[in-house]
């Protein structure tokens, strides 16, 4: 009886695993990134990252002090890194932005000022999978990345300076 039971249950997953395998090499799984992610995808990422953040992501505060100068920084830093997908003050996204699976979020019209900082610190650092939200880890230095999520966290209350130079990033919207 057991034994009929346990050859069941391996049957069936031997079966899955092939049901799967057949999946991928036929080219049944999707993979293209014009289409809306289905709700169990987008259900899993999402938990799986937060878990993930939850778990790992540093506690501490900012170590960069909240000045004009690592203001300044992070918004040059966002300018050569993250406009392209992220965007500028006008919140108009690029063609990039729109085109990516998932697409990337315009963070003048989605700020993330009310996120940790240890939480945004960890998505620059590592990168969100199977996104188009790159690892900096390799390129960036840690007090670069702090920076960056300096400018983020306080972006809606910059210091005049720092404001300035948020303001003149060129938009992303095609045709400008
Ligand atoms: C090639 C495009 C691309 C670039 C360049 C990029 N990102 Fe992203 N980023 C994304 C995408 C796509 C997401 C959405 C991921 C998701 O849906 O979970 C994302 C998500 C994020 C989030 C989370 C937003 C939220 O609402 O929770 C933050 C913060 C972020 N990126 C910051 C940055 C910073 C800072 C840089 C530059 C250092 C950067 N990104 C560069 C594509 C990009």
């Amino acid at each position: 009886m057991f034994k009929g039971i346990a050859t069941g249950v391996l049957a069936t997953l031997v079966l899955g695993l092939l049901g799967a395998y057949l999946c991928v090499v036929m080219g049944l799984m999707p993979a293209n990134a014009d289409a809306k992610p289905p709700r169990l995808e987008s259900w899993a990422a999402r938990k799986s990252l937060h878990a993930t953040i939850a778990r790992e992501a540093p506690k501490i505060p900012n170590p960069v002090a909240m000045s004009d100068v690592n203001l300044i920084a992070g918004v040059k830093l966002y300018a050569a890194n993250c406009v392209v997908c992220h965007g500028a003050a006008d919140g108009a996204p690029s063609n990039i932005a729109t085109g990516l699976y998932q697409h990337a979020p315009q963070l003048a019209k989605r700020p993330v000022t009310d996120d940790e900082e240890g939480v945004t610190y960890w998505k620059i650092y590592h990168g969100i999978r199977m996104t188009g939200m790159p690892s900096y880890r390799a390129t960036l230095k840690e007090t670069q990345i702090w920076q960056i999520t300096l400018f983020l966290k306080h972006m809606n209350e910059l210091t005049p300076g720092a404001e300035k130079a948020w303001k003149s990033l060129p938009s992303q919207a095609p045709g400008t």
